[in-house]
């Protein structure tokens, strides 16, 4: 019987459809240690993984059975991707049907930054408002702005399209990549990456983890940045440098940031909970009931692909 080690409880749509297989869900709460990653999963075919699960050449050495790490995210930093193709097992993630979700979010992060909305909400519940003012929390105004979007895959594209087709932003972009589709439909101007962070009034990370990314965005990136830039990651913490980007908001080197993601999860960098200038949010871009559903069954469906021996339709390593 193929057997398939859950690490974490996802939505039902995608567990409902494993159910011919024999599956073992760990619904214990919190981060899964490796050792009980290691003794939960040796005998498995199949491992359906969070993005906090690191899955590297011990456990895949510790699991000689394993057929496929069907990831539960789109990003895949958390797997050894070159461990698991030397091993031949596969490796699969979950794009597209989270792209709308992040964009999203990543909108309401940009707004919330710079229209200061947490901020005011504090203020509000504190009872600190008296009285109508010209000044009272100015923020940024988007129409007009420059978006600067750092990665121009599904996501960085699909929130070029709201900014530009919904607020009237202008769109600058850098990828490794040129995109010809939004240079043609959203008039978006492909810049290098000097650039790219000097024009900027937003600028948005939307590139994966990964050994040319980590860091990416450091004190020299912040330093060239417009002093009333808003930064927002729903990326990977990683690709930021932390301990640098509470320097540029506490020392105003940029105006805010909009945060999804961060090095340490689930930690922040010490200094960033004590900002008023910063937004955060608990890795929830892709946390929508439709995304979310969406996931486990595109998790699911490859975990059953690879069992019935096809090959699952998003590959990342085989
Ligand atoms: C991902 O999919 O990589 C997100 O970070 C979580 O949905």
């Amino acid at each position: 019987m193929f057997k398939v080690f859950v690490a974490h409880p996802i939505p039902k749509s995608g567990l409902q459809m494993l159910s011919g297989l024999q599956v073992d869900v760990n619904d214990q709460p919190g981060p899964l240690a490796k050792t009980d990653m290691i003794s939960r999963a040796k005998d498995a075919h199949a491992i359906i993984s969070f993005l906090s699960d690191k899955i590297d050449k011990e456990v895949l050495a510790a699991c000689p059975n394993l057929k496929i790490i069907s990831n539960y995210a789109v990003g895949v930093d958390n797997v050894d991707l070159s461990a698991a193709a030397e091993r031949g097992v596969i490796v699969t993630n979950t794009p597209d049907v989270l792209t709308e979700a992040v964009a999203e979010h990543t909108i309401a992060l940009m707004l919330a930054a710079g229209r200061r909305v947490v901020e005011a909400d504090r203020f509000m519940r504190a009872g600190r408002y008296k009285m109508w003012e010209a000044d009272l929390f100015l923020g940024k105004q988007f129409k007009g702005s420059v978006l600067g979007i750092l990665g121009c895959g599904r996501i960085g594209t699909r929130v070029a399209e709201i900014a530009s087709l919904g607020f009237g932003m202008e769109i600058i972009y850098y990828d490794a990549r040129r995109n010809p589709e939004i240079e043609k439909h959203l008039g978006a101007k492909f810049v290098d990456q000097a650039d790219l962070v000097g024009q900027a009034d937003v600028l948005s990370i939307h590139v994966p983890l990964t050994e040319s990314t980590r860091h990416l965005v450091d004190a020299a990136k912040f330093s060239q940045m417009k002093p009333d830039a808003i930064l927002v990651n729903t990326s990977r913490g990683s690709i930021i440098d932390e301990a640098a980007l509470v320097e540029a908001l506490r020392n105003k080197t940029i105006a805010a940031a909009g945060l999804d993601v961060f090095e340490n999860e689930p930690n922040m960098a010490p200094g960033l909970a004590e900002l008023d200038n910063v937004v955060v949010t608990p890795h929830i871009a892709s946390a929508t009931v439709t995304a979310r559903d969406d996931m486990a069954r595109l998790a699911a469906q490859a975990v059953l692909d690879v069992a019935a021996g096809r090959t699952p339709a998003h590959v990342i390593a085989k």
